[in-house]
């Protein structure tokens, strides 16, 4: 008998539970609809670990199943100080991946319990340049992220650790995307559109995160409601779908917070241009034009 799908909806494990023979769950650390996240402890690998599970109600889904184990995949890949590294996935007795655990917060997380200056300039530029290294690597390893956002960041002792690649995919510059998944406040018109994405995709979102670190936490764009579908095959044709307003213009971060310098604030507004020539082209060349700017 498979325990794990008798798990209620809703219906958390509790301290203690025994997942398997290896790893003995030691809190809950959040969730969506489709998964629970636990920090847990790991027999085989004498440390402390992080297990995202599918939840119960999910495990019969084909696609749920075939993206934990994408997800997996490309985490078992990664190999950087600022990108989550993922040790294995399992598909019994409950569809997991288990990854490092990192202390701290997630980056939203700190916005929330702390105030919306909670990062002084310094930090806030040291936690883009880690983010544009780790990012530049997924890159390298031929993934775009395409979900960066304060909450898929952790942040502890001063280091910042890209997680969560449940949307992430292979960087084919032939193809459309299949849908446009990821967080909208996030996205870049080009995602958003499911028009061709690449690493500027990524800037983009970076970008967002950038511009909150400077601003105290507020987006550079507001919503409004467009005609479009959510998803490839959500079969429902064309229904009003929140976007950014893409044509609004940001306020410059050195209006929002007179700490940050002019320059410094250009560079933020760079790396979110609407229109891809005009941004940086990589996360690379975002953290090259933070060289020598204060
Ligand atoms: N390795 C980890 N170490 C510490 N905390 C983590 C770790 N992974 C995830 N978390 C915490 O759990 C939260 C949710 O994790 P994650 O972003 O991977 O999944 P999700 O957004 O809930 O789900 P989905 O895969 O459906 O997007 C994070 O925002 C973070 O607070
Ligand atoms: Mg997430």
């Amino acid at each position: 008998m498979n325990e794990h799908l008798n798990l209620e909806s809703g219906e958390i494990y509790e301290s203690g539970y025994r997942l398997d023979d290896d790893l003995v769950v030691i809190d809950h650390l959040g969730g969506t609809r489709k998964v629970d996240i636990y920090h847990c402890r790991s027999r085989s690998l004498k440390k402390y670990v992080v297990c995202k599970i599918l939840r119960p109600e999910f495990c019969i889904h084909f696609n749920s199943l075939q993206a934990i184990i994408k997800e997996g995949e490309m985490l078992a890949r990664m190999s950087h100080p600022n990108v989550m590294h993922g040790y294995s996935f399992e598909l019994e007795p409950a569809p997991r991946i288990v990854m490092d655990y990192v202390g701290g917060q997630d980056l939203k997380s700190a916005f929330f319990t702390g105030n919306y200056s909670a990062f002084p300039i310094s930090e806030a530029v040291s936690i883009v340049r880690q983010l544009a290294a780790g990012l530049s690597y997924v890159h390298s390893q031929k993934v775009l992220h395409l979900d960066v956002k304060p909450s898929n960041v952790l942040y502890a002792d001063g280091s910042a650790v890209l997680i969560d690649f449940s949307v992430a995919r292979d960087f084919d510059p032939e193809s459309l995307p299949e849908d446009n998944a990821g967080t909208r406040d996030w996205m870049a018109p080009e995602q958003t559109s499911r028009s061709v994405v690449g690493p500027y995709t990524d800037v983009f979102g970076l970008g967002v995160v950038f511009y909150q670190l400077l601003s105290g936490g507020k987006l550079p764009f507001t919503t409004i409601e467009v005609e479009g579908s959510s998803t490839a095959d959500d079969g429902e044709g064309m229904r009003l779908v929140k976007v950014p307003d893409y044509s609004e213009v940001p306020a410059h971060p050195s209006e929002l917070n007179t700490s940050v310098s002019r320059e410094l604030g250009d560079v933020a507004l760079r790396a979110l241009a609407i229109e891809v020539e005009g941004r940086y082209g990589s996360p690379g060349e975002l953290g090259e034009a933070l060289d020598g700017v204060s």
